[in-house]
């Protein structure tokens, strides 16, 4: 899930009633959570952090309905914890569930979702998680479709201020993209010395839409501290894999165009000719007008590229009604799907919040924090190009997967392949032939790969593939960790 990138735009959504604070529910008593399960796991070399871990088990314990078990309120789930990273007055939650198939030998997964400032909990609940709540946010039901069919999977609530992640000291600063990179990294840490037998398992990070962001910085983080570090305290990062990816504003904003104004989706055009021509002529001047932004970012330059960029580019569409994240559907319900509010809901519960481990001074649930997305505007962010992190991946031998279901308008399959079809790397002029010359083909659409760069489009699938396209994305998944191609 992204926010809309201007902040004009995120103005007008508000008014038309998909902010969160508009969502009516009621909120319930929080229950004591005091635990004698829990944990708390330290590192000699990470003082200033902690890890608190409760595990939950895939067998139903309780017969006691006042007070059900994780795997009561989210049928499917396996055995693992849930818990939190602690760093001083910040605290980060996470839930983690071990693989369906062979939990020993299966890779291990952190998942992201984006926002920026929206929780991995609709990555667990609506997309790849073991359960996904039912439409009426009273229930879930087993996700038969689950990533956790092949791989140990955590979902982990990142910056502070977004899911069940929280601060105590209000002063926190919470926005930016490098904010979390240092305790993500320190919670690997201490997972590793807490579960050494994982160190073996191969290490990938996972995630979608701002996490075009987020994954290449952690990941060239992660790098960069297992360069200056013993074998026996690297982490074993393999591979990353990023859906609906935003890399690049400039690179990917004339593919606003190509959505709504040709058929290169199957489902278009969206918008009539006179309105197409008018964008068509705004595509240059918005590309320099952010180039102006990156070379000179003050905010008054930057304010007039999101301005003009916002009302020329964007709003045509949002306009149109449809669903930000997949054009083939309404935008209905917040954030364009019914199934937030459910999602919402559900978490809302405070039975649900006991069995998932939340603290009791985590914040009522809301899917995106519009607070934390505030921050990232202010501290310009969004400006930030990660193409160059992707390269020094690529050129360190991470495995790179780039996978973009092709409904999507937000972060849409045009603008990832100008991205990936000019990054700067080695293995450019290759992966650029197989783009042009080599597609393939697979039950999920069209593929192609050049050395450790894999590109695949998910047909009929937007942002949200693995809820779109449950069986495909999880069959790209797999053949992903096992290094086959896809078919
Ligand atoms: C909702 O979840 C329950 C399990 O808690 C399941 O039995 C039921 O079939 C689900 N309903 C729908 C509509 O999927
Ligand atoms: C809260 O955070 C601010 C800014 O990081 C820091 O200066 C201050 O000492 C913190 N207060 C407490 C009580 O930790
Ligand atoms: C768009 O493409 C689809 C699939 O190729 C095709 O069926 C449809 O007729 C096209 N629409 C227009 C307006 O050309």
């Amino acid at each position: 899930m992204r926010n809309l990138l201007w902040p004009k735009l995120v103005a007008s959504l508000a008014a038309v009633g998909t902010s969160a604070s508009q969502i009516p529910l009621t909120e319930e008593p929080l229950r004591d959570a005091s635990d004698p399960s829990v944990r708390t796991l330290t590192h000699a070399s990470h003082p200033d952090h902690s890890l608190t871990i409760k595990p939950h088990s895939a067998i139903s314990s309780s017969s006691n309905s006042n007070n059900p078990s994780l795997s009561d309120v989210c049928p499917g789930a396996t055995s693992g914890y849930t818990g939190y990273l602690n760093s001083g007055s910040k605290h980060f939650y996470f839930a983690y569930f071990e693989s369906r198939a062979s939990p020993k030998d299966d890779p291990l997964v952190l998942w992201l979702n984006g926002g920026p400032g929206c929780s991995s909990m609709s990555g667990l609940f609506m997309e790849l998680g073991p359960c996904t709540v039912n439409d009426s946010g009273d229930s879930a039901r087993e996700n038969p479709n689950s990533w956790t069919n092949a791989a140990s999977v955590f979902f982990l609530d990142q910056p502070i201020g977004v899911g069940f992640s929280y601060s105590t000291n209000t002063s926190d600063v919470h926005g930016g993209t490098f904010a979390a990179s240092e305790d993500i990294y320190a919670f690997m840490r201490l997972w590793y010395q807490a579960f050494p037998e994982s160190r073996s398992l191969p290490f990938s990070i996972a995630g979608e839409s701002y996490g075009g962001h987020y994954i290449p910085v952690f990941a060239s983080h992660i790098k960069a501290m297992n360069s200056i570090s013993p074998p026996e305290d690297q982490i074993p990062l393999e591979s990353v894999l990023i859906g609906n990816g935003i890399f690049s504003d400039v690179k990917q904003a004339s593919s606003y165009y190509d959505i709504p104004c040709t058929n290169v989706t199957g489902i278009g055009p969206l918008l009539d000719d006179g309105m197409c021509e008018k964008m068509a002529a705004a595509v240059p001047r918005c590309e320099l007008l952010m180039e102006a932004c990156h070379a000179y970012p003050d905010p008054l330059i930057c304010g007039a590229s999101s301005d003009f960029c916002g009302e020329e580019l964007e709003m045509p569409y949002v306009r149109t009604g449809r669903n930000y994240y997949d054009i083939s559907t309404p935008c209905d319900g917040y954030l364009c799907y019914p199934i937030m509010i459910a999602i919402t809901k559900f978490l809302r519960t405070d039975a649900v919040r006991t069995a998932f481990g939340v603290d009791e001074k985590a914040p009522k649930f809301v899917e995106c924090s519009d607070k934390v997305g505030r921050e990232f505007q202010k501290v310009n962010d969004f400006l930030i190009d990660t193409r160059s992190y992707v390269a020094d991946l690529l050129h360190s031998e991470v495995r790179v997967m780039i996978y973009v279901g092709t409904y999507d308008w937000i972060c849409n399959f045009v603008g990832n392949e100008r991205v990936f079809g000019s990054l700067e790397w080695k293995g450019l002029p290759d992966f650029r032939y197989q783009q042009e010359n080599n597609k393939q083909t697979w039950s999920g659409g069209l593929w192609w790969e050049s050395g450790p760069l894999r590109y695949a489009r998910i047909n009929g699938a937007g942002h949200m593939v693995p809820w779109d396209k449950p069986v495909e994305a999880l069959k790209m998944f797999t053949a992903w960790l096992d290094k086959k191609a896809l078919d």
